[in-house]
């Protein structure tokens, strides 16, 4: 890196549903952090969407939703640039050319690839399989380093790293490698309260905690979390879906209520009834005034509408920069 030039961030969420704890721990959380040090930019991944989710008519409301909800956790718009993936004309074309660097067999096996087309046997189309080359883009469109997501998404990274590597390979050096990020800790996946799988925005709602749960819904789906009878050996390992409420709370709750509820497990006397009322109304408290500042946002539209337009400058600004870099080297100048 040049010295004293801030290193440049890059992260995208997709407007497909209601932000919930996951996105917020797994992403935003790290957002929030990173404006203050970094050269930043966040967008709404709503060309992503449009892999899963072809029907547009709610897609204003989403776009509207998630920006309201970034904001209401604490991204200010004035550090960094908040914008809508689809305004950035330059991400189709990178999207374009990393297409003729990305081979039909990597993407069959990626992943996400093949959980969707389990999922959705009836919509598999091109835009599904060459998902990893849009985000791709989207990441070397601004060349970042820094990538804040969670866990499901280190293996696009990966994939992200092999397109600009491939690039610099064939083009000559324009791409620095991005790598996936979480502050000084490991990449993280927020489980969902039934102990089954990851919290996620379209599947798996009840298990799932939304920003924009209100108190009572939180606590019930709080309560309904899955426990057992409670440990018979002093000190034994937790089963997955008691380490999980342990980890909703190590999330939201003081850190002498997380050892109170750590203690009375290892001695056997746990009452998961009080923990999960003590873990419900921690996040009650945390989701409250998330929940209340981003409504007040998203009716704002005036406002919404004015950050959109100030994050595509600064996002198109950067993009022009690297699409001349990008034409330069692979010798698209013609005159
Ligand atoms: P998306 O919209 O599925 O999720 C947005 C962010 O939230 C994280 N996340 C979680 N983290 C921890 N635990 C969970 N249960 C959980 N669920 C979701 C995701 O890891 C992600 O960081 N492909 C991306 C969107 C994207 C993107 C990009 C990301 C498009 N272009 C460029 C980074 C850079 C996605 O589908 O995220």
């Amino acid at each position: 890196m040049e010295k004293g030039k801030k290193a440049i961030v890059m992260s995208g969420i997709r407007s497909t549903g209601f932000l919930h704890l996951g996105n917020y721990f797994g992403a935003i959380r790290n957002y929030v952090r990173m404006q203050e040090e970094y050269e930043c930019y966040f967008m709404v991944a709503d060309i992503h969407s449009l892999t899963t989710h072809p029907d547009t008519k709610e897609l204003r409301q989403n776009v509207h939703r998630v920006l309201a909800e970034n904001i209401a956790c604490g991204l200010d718009p004035e550090k960094v640039a908040l914008y809508c993936q689809s305004h950035i004309y330059e991400t189709a074309e990178l999207y374009m050319y990393m297409n003729m660097l990305a081979y039909k067999g990597e993407l069959e096996k990626t992943v996400t690839f093949k959980e969707k087309v389990r999922l959705h046997p009836e919509n598999v189309n091109a835009g599904l399989l060459t998902y990893p080359v849009l985000q791709a883009a989207d990441i070397l469109l601004h060349r970042a380093t820094l990538v804040p997501v969670g866990k499901d998404q280190e293996q696009h990274l990966e994939m992200s790293r092999n397109f600009a590597n491939r690039f610099n390979h064939r083009y000559g050096e324009v791409f620095p490698e991005p790598f996936a990020f979480n502050f000084g800790e490991e990449l993280i996946k927020v489980p969902s309260l039934d102990g089954a799988g990851k919290m996620s925005k379209s599947e798996n709602q009840y298990a799932t905690l939304y920003l924009s749960d209100d108190d009572e819904l939180i606590r019930k789906k709080v309560m309904k979390a899955k426990t057992d009878s409670g440990p018979t050996e002093p000190f034994s390992v937790k089963p997955e879906y008691i380490e999980n409420i342990f980890n909703l709370m190590r999330l939201v709750s003081a850190a002498e209520v997380l050892a109170k509820f750590e203690a009375d497990y290892d001695n056997c006397i746990i009452r998961y009834g009080d923990m999960k009322k003590q873990l419900a109304e921690d996040m009650v408290a945390f989701i409250r005034p998330v929940r209340e500042r981003a409504e007040a946002i998203r009716n704002d539209h005036a406002y919404l509408e004015r950050i959109m337009e100030m994050g595509a400058e600064k996002a198109r600004e950067s993009a022009r920069k690297t699409m001349d870099l990008v034409r330069t080297a692979m010798g698209l100048k013609y005159y």
